[in-house]
């Protein structure tokens, strides 16, 4: 765990991206923060150290990192560790056999794979639901529930959930809201002015930014919350390694730069895609047309770059996928390289076929992680992969 510098919250976004949780090294001055490739530290006596003690325990860069996404997360604490899905694994590890989480209905396939096949049979009880309806959280709550975990917006269908009203159900039913914030980032949404109690990302994607490294961080504002989270991160040790840390913290340093970006050419692309399809075939928040668009606008500061497309059936995604040359098929999103992938066969490939269905989750639909590149560029790449569709 490591705590921010007060100070740092004093700053806006930009500065804070840069600059939080991170001073002129010691030694030699240097700006950057360096990577501590060290498993332990040299006492001066027996329990006399600098804080330090054992790197899995804490490190200097990971402590960085976490002191510089907790600040933008306008958060207190944060805690780092070895990917996003190392993460909820950790975040569960609060709660113990019996007790009732709620869950999304649609949130990423390796989240649902983590509860279904590996937690429930640890004995957490889930409930999956259509967090788009408030009241379905609190219809949901029963005396055991003890969280209620939302993505918002969710991979890949763009579900919004209104974070202040998931927020007022589960505190009224004295349960956590824990918030995966890694589509819009702390630029685009903050869900701790929400109500959100613990708020986390998969780091390998916006929050890194450059596709190099694997990821997660959590972050807390209670004092309490966070002691507990602190002994499950040093005693589970899903910790991130230094170097991990160290490219995910050189990330966050341009992020508001690249998620203005990632929305200018998200925006620019997805009214194109609406102009070419049948606009309920275009799934971005930022459209009219997307059902929840008046929320998002209320919610969140900026759209992003994911887009989801449904092009009905499998032969039509595919050819698609073959054609695209600037548009990388990859796993994954967030990065500063357009990427596109069909999450029925890639991402959300561990939910069940009957389930992803019944969500919407169908064979034809695709989804573009839209980079940074030239918009033109982007547009014309798609233009001709989508040539007689
Ligand atoms: C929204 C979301 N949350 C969590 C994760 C899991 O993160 P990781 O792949 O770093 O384990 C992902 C991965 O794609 C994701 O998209």
């Amino acid at each position: 765990m490591t705590r921010i510098f007060d100070d740092d919250l004093q700053s806006g976004l930009g500065t804070r991206a840069i600059h939080a949780g991170q001073r002129p090294e010691p030694l030699a001055g240097a700006i950057m923060t360096p990577v501590y490739l060290t498993s332990t530290y040299v006492q001066e006596g027996l329990g006399k150290n600098k804080g330090f003690e054992y790197a899995r325990s804490r490190n200097p860069t990971r402590d960085a990192l976490e002191r510089n996404v907790a600040a933008l997360e306008d958060g207190r604490h944060g805690f780092a560790f070895a990917s996003g899905t190392a993460c909820v694994d950790s975040i569960m590890k609060l709660f113990q056999s019996g007790d009732h989480i709620i869950c999304g209905r649609n949130v990423y396939g390796g989240t649902f794979r983590l509860f279904d096949k590996l937690l429930q049979k640890l004995g957490l009880q889930f409930t999956y639901v259509d967090t788009r309806d408030a009241q379905r959280i609190a219809d949901a709550c029963t005396p055991r529930t003890v969280a209620v975990l939302v993505e918002t917006p969710t991979n890949p269908l763009m579900w919004i959930t209104d974070l202040s009203a998931a927020a007022e159900a589960a505190h009224r039913a004295g349960a956590l809201l824990i918030v995966d914030n890694t589509f819009a980032t702390p630029i685009f949404q903050r869900p701790f002015e929400h109500g959100a109690d613990i708020v986390f990302h998969s780091t390998t994607k916006y929050l890194n930014g450059h596709s190099d490294m694997i990821g997660g961080i959590a972050v807390v504002r209670d004092d309490s919350l966070a002691d507990q989270l602190k002994f499950i991160h040093n005693a589970a040790g899903a910790v991130a390694g230094p170097f991990d840390a160290w490219l995910a913290l050189r990330g966050t340093k341009t992020l508001h730069l690249r998620m203005r970006q990632h929305d200018a050419n998200g925006r620019q692309i997805a009214t194109w895609l609406a102009d070419r399809f049948d606009e309920e075939r275009v799934i971005y928040p930022g459209l009219r047309s997307h059902p929840q668009h008046e929320l998002a606008c209320r919610q969140m500061k900026g759209f992003g770059g994911m887009i989801s497309v449904d092009l009905g059936t499998r032969e039509r995604a595919d050819r698609v996928l073959e054609r695209v040359k600037i548009f990388a098929l990859a796993e994954s999103l967030g990065g500063v390289e357009s990427l596109i992938c069909l999450p029925a066969a890639m991402t959300h490939a561990s939910v069940p076929p009957e389930r992803r269905a019944k969500i919407g989750i169908g064979d034809g639909l695709i989804r573009l992680s839209c980079g940074v590149e030239d918009v033109d560029d982007l547009i014309a790449d798609l233009d001709q992969a989508f040539e007689g569709l």
